[in-house]
């Protein structure tokens, strides 16, 4: 990607490290749904996923750089260690992309050296060199990246770094992979690499950060500012442990501050052009897509997109609000598409009015899941008058987290409860050839009655680590929203599902949670292209978690 001072690249790690968030893994058909929409918001680099992981993940990296990938896309990015193996089967990965980038990294901190690598500065320098040269004869488009950056010993990284963008790195990534440094530091620490690079004017220097102490959003702002020009984000800032730097708070804080940001780069104070390719517009849509997906709620008082986000509760704030909305907003909420929850559809409308929302609200789906999630639709518009862009979202985030391949889906739920009862839950599911399995349980409740009976079928050992309802809408009529996550083996599995009826939903969502975790469970360890680890980078896992 050409170098331009007077832009901030978006480079978006939802699928990769965000992914990387306990419970939050996606099918291909969820992956393939969020790249498409970050597509739309405009983000100028996707990373896909870590091809080198599992057969899953490279499919799902190539899927994207086939169907996202186009010439007028973004950039499709995967991840590899510096290791052969690993560059080889993320050039493989991307290769469908009109425009790809292999994005290599190993460690730089002495702590990362002595204990998770056990080599010594001078390898490091040489697998460095080697590995960005060797990525470089399969593709055009190499990342490199200093792991641990925030820690490491600068004069150190300043020579890893020249070494690199020598062997031809065109982007430079410095992470604080372990979200440790405040803001004045890491802006140093991008002062620094641009004064002791020498050939530091060939490379991007991009940021990449966790939200440990929560500064990674303040963190990536200063790096700007010292001349970073490509920001790796994640959609509600999900990512490992306390998650990633969050790219609606970057993207708007540059939007709504241009003129504090617009000298850092080069730019007249009073400039209006905007400092980045996204469509704020597409914010908001994102936002819910990714949550939903996933599964991971967010907090409703999370900046820009949280439900609170635009709420004024207090009378003197109403009161100023309702007489100039500047007084209390810095941020009309229709720049990220907050439009009202629209009452969109109702009993009468028909197939092609129900895609077209469906389409304005992210989801392009296949023909098959089209006339499911319209079936579902149809039944929903039966028992409740109106159909919100909410409930639209429940149904058919269901239909996408639904798997081709998944081993069970739920025939039948029936549930006798009350307060001179002993709850009792009934339940048939369908496996993969077509049978049906019916048991009996009884619980404490009737939805631990539905979930004792669903696990006495699936008979896959798991501990139910978190279960939550929450209403969709409001009114009596209201889809109830759950979500389930399982742990099995020490990895959490979600599952999430809506219905009128909460018994129902609940049900779904753990079968949908049951679905993933035999999937899981089921993941060819090795890919068929993993070698030895070369560097020792880490320890051998089904599935590394960087
Ligand atoms: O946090 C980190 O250091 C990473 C790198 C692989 C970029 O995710
Ligand atoms: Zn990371």
């Amino acid at each position: 990607m050409a170098r331009d001072p007077g832009r901030v690249l978006i480079f978006d790690t939802t699928l990769r490290d965000g992914e990387q968030s306990p419970g939050a893994s996606l099918n291909l058909e969820e992956k393939l749904a969020i790249a498409q929409q970050l597509s739309r918001l405009g983000v100028d680099i996707i990373e896909a996923g870590f091809p080198f992981a599992s057969p899953g993940d490279f499919n799902a990296v190539q899927r994207i750089a086939q169907t996202v990938g186009t010439a007028e896309g973004p950039v499709i990015c995967g991840l590899a260690r510096a290791a052969k193996g690993d560059i080889k089967a993320c050039a493989d990965a991307v290769a469908p992309a009109a425009h790809r980038r292999i994005h290599t990294f190993i460690a730089t901190s002495d702590i990362h050296l002595e204990h998770k690598l056990r080599k010594s500065r001078a390898e490091v320098l040489s697998i460095a060199g080697e590995m960005v040269a060797y990525a470089r004869s399969l593709v055009d488009d190499v990342e490199f990246s200093c792991e641990d950056a925030g820690r490491s010993d600068p004069e150190f990284m300043y020579q890893v770094i020249e070494v690199a963008i020598a062997a031809g790195a065109t982007t430079i990534n410095i992470p604080d992979t372990v979200g440790y440094t405040t803001p004045s530091e890491f802006g140093a620490l991008i002062d620094g690499i641009n004064r002791h690079v020498p050939n530091i004017d060939q490379a991007v220097i991009s940021v990449h950060g966790h939200n440990d102490l929560g500064l990674a959003v303040a963190n990536f702002l200063e790096a700007v500012k010292n001349g970073a020009r490509q920001l790796e984000c994640t959609i509600n800032g999900i990512g490992e442990r306390a998650g990633n730097a969050s790219l609606e708070e970057l993207v708007m804080a540059m939007h709504v501050r241009r003129s504090y940001f617009n000298p850092f780069l080069g730019r007249d104070v009073s400039s209006s052009e905007p400092l980045t390719g996204i469509r704020t517009e597409e914010i908001y849509k994102t936002s819910r897509l990714v949550s939903n997906l996933t599964g991971m709620a967010v907090q409703p008082n999370k900046a820009i997109v949280g439900a609170n986000a635009f709420a004024h509760e207090s009378g003197i704030h109403q009161d100023g609000v309702l007489k100039n909305r500047l007084t209390y907003e810095i941020i009309d909420a229709r720049t990220i598409g907050l439009a009202d929850n629209r009452i969109s559809l109702g009993k009468l409308s028909g197939r092609s009015a129900f895609r077209a929302r469906l389409e304005e609200l992210g989801y392009n789906l296949e023909r098959e899941d089209l006339d499911d999630a319209f079936a579902r639709f149809k039944e929903l518009a039966d028992r409740k008058r109106e159909i919100s862009d909410r409930d639209l979202e429940a149904i058919v985030s269901e239909q996408v987290q639904q798997q081709d391949q998944a081993t069970y889906s739920l025939k039948l739920v029936q549930v006798s409860t009350g307060t001179s009862l002993q709850p009792t839950a009934t339940v048939t599911l369908l496996n993969s050839e077509g049978a049906e399995l019916t048991e009996a349980a009884i619980g404490t409740g009737p939805v631990d009655a539905v979930c004792q009976a669903l696990n006495q079928l699936a008979q896959v050992p798991n501990e139910l680590v978190e279960f939550s309802v929450k209403s969709v809408t409001e009114g009596i009529d209201a889809m109830g929203e759950v979500t389930i996550r399982l742990r099995a083996d020490g990895v959490l599995y979600s599952g999430h599902a809506a219905d009128t009826d909460i018994v129902v939903a609940s049900a779904q969502a753990f079968v949908n949670a049951l679905n993933r975790l035999v999937a899981g469970s089921q993941h060819s360890p090795l890919h068929p292209q993993k070698a030895p680890l070369p560097v020792g980078e880490m320890a051998p896992a089904d599935r590394p978690r960087l």
